[in-house]
């Protein structure tokens, strides 16, 4: 199968690729505007790959979505191009609206378009396989709640609003013209390649700078940890085998509050990089409570049930093992580290957390 993976150079997109031209015979068309969080490094492994093309395209270009469409004339559309990051769609809404919502609609269209003139069994098999967040549900209160298929839907953030939104799209276009769609709400991810605006990388790169570790509030809050490989076999095998129409929710089973994950590092930066920046004793005594962030989610957990039942999946890391990975990939990957920090990741951190 061809693949036409949106957002391929982002986080979860790049190992999406990595794993499509790693570990199975499909071929991927890498459609990615590069916004910041877009890097072309992440897929150096693959790049040379004959199976894989790129396109720099903006998913709110229609005409240019059409031109893809018809050259690479792929079997599946994998979305996953979006604004992901939760304090900047507190900072400015505006790019979540667009990108989220009017360029999930947009795309949603030229697939439509591609698909209306596909033979009756290439439409069949095709599928439009749509990559969400747990976050549409709100947030959980309690220790024992799960997510599941059924929650309503109670977003909290611009973030989490917009990504609602474009579920309800791809739900409409299924339910209104038939284009067979799949849609995945999956947990947090962690792993290598994470911009280091994320709660996890953020850590580990200011732990070993010696710059303060900022915990919003009181830490207390709760998120379901997944490794990122997981996530992206969980995806393929949900555009492989799930059944058309359906929403999958995707967890790790791995419940911590920040605090938790954020002690986590540091103990492990102990033990994998025992010398500290200059006037530092341990790590943790570079933990910093700082103000909360607006409307913030209390606690997010996911029942996977329905994957792992239906379709066998089930994560392969621990939150031990993937988080000692984790850490490692950054002490390892400094010239990865150094391309993505740049002058406009200095102006969102001193934005964000005061210079
Ligand atoms: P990311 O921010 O790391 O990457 C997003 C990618 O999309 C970037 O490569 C960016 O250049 C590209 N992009 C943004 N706007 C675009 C546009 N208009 N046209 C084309 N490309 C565009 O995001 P991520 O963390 O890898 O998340 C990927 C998807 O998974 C998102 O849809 C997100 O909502 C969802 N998701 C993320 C998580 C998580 O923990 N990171 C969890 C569940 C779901
Ligand atoms: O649940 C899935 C979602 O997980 C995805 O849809 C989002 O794209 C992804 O960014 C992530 O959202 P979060 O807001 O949960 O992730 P983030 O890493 O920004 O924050 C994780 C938790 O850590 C959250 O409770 C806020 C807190 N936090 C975050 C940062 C950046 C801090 O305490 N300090 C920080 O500096």
């Amino acid at each position: 199968m061809k693949f036409l993976v949106t957002g391929g150079a982002g986080f979860i997109g790049s190992a999406v690729v990595r794993y499509l031209l790693g570990e199975t015979p499909h071929a991927v068309v890498n459609v990615d505007v590069l916004t910041y969080a877009g890097n072309l490094a992440s897929l150096d492994q693959v790049a040379n790959d004959s199976r894989y093309a790129f396109e720099h395209v903006d998913i709110c270009d229609a005409d240019a979505l059409v031109r893809v469409f018809a050259e690479h004339q792929p079997d599946a559309v994998m979305h996953l191009a979006a604004e992901s990051h939760v304090d900047r769609s507190i900072h400015g809404p505006a790019a979540f609206l667009q990108t989220n919502l009017i360029g999930t609609g947009v795309l949603l269209e030229a697939a439509r378009q591609y698909w209306e003139t596909l033979p009756v069994e290439r439409q069949v098999a095709f599928r439009f396989h749509h990559v969400s967040t747990d976050e549409v549900y709100g947030d959980l209160e309690g220790p024992d709640g799960l997510f599941t298929e059924q929650t309503p839907y109670a977003p909290s953030s611009p973030y989490s609003a917009s990504k609602a939104g474009s579920d309800h799209l791809v739900r409409a276009w299924q339910r209104t013209f038939g284009l067979p769609t799949l849609i995945t709400n999956c947990s947090n991810n962690y792993g290598p390649y994470h911009f280091p605006e994320k709660l996890i990388p953020l850590i580990i790169l200011n732990a070993r700078a010696g710059k303060p570790l900022p915990v919003y509030g009181d830490g207390q809050q709760v998120r379901d940890w997944l490794y990122v490989e997981d996530h992206a076999r969980a995806l393929v095998r949900v555009l492989e085998a799930g059944r058309v129409g359906e929403t999958y929710n995707i967890g790790g089973h791995n419940e911590y509050t920040n605090l938790a994950v954020v002690e986590a590092i540091c103990e492990l930066l102990e033990e994998l990089a025992p010398q500290h920046p200059k006037g530092v004793a341990h790590y943790r005594d570079l933990i910093t409570f700082v103000k909360d962030r607006p409307g913030h989610d209390l606690r997010y957990a996911i029942d996977a049930g329905k994957i792992e039942r239906e379709l066998g999946w089930h994560p392969e890391e621990t939150f031990e093992s993937g988080l000692r990975k984790t850490v490692q990939w950054y002490l390892d990957n400094d010239a990865w580290v150094e391309g993505v920090t740049s002058g406009a990741y200095r102006e969102w951190t001193d934005q964000q957390y005061g210079a």
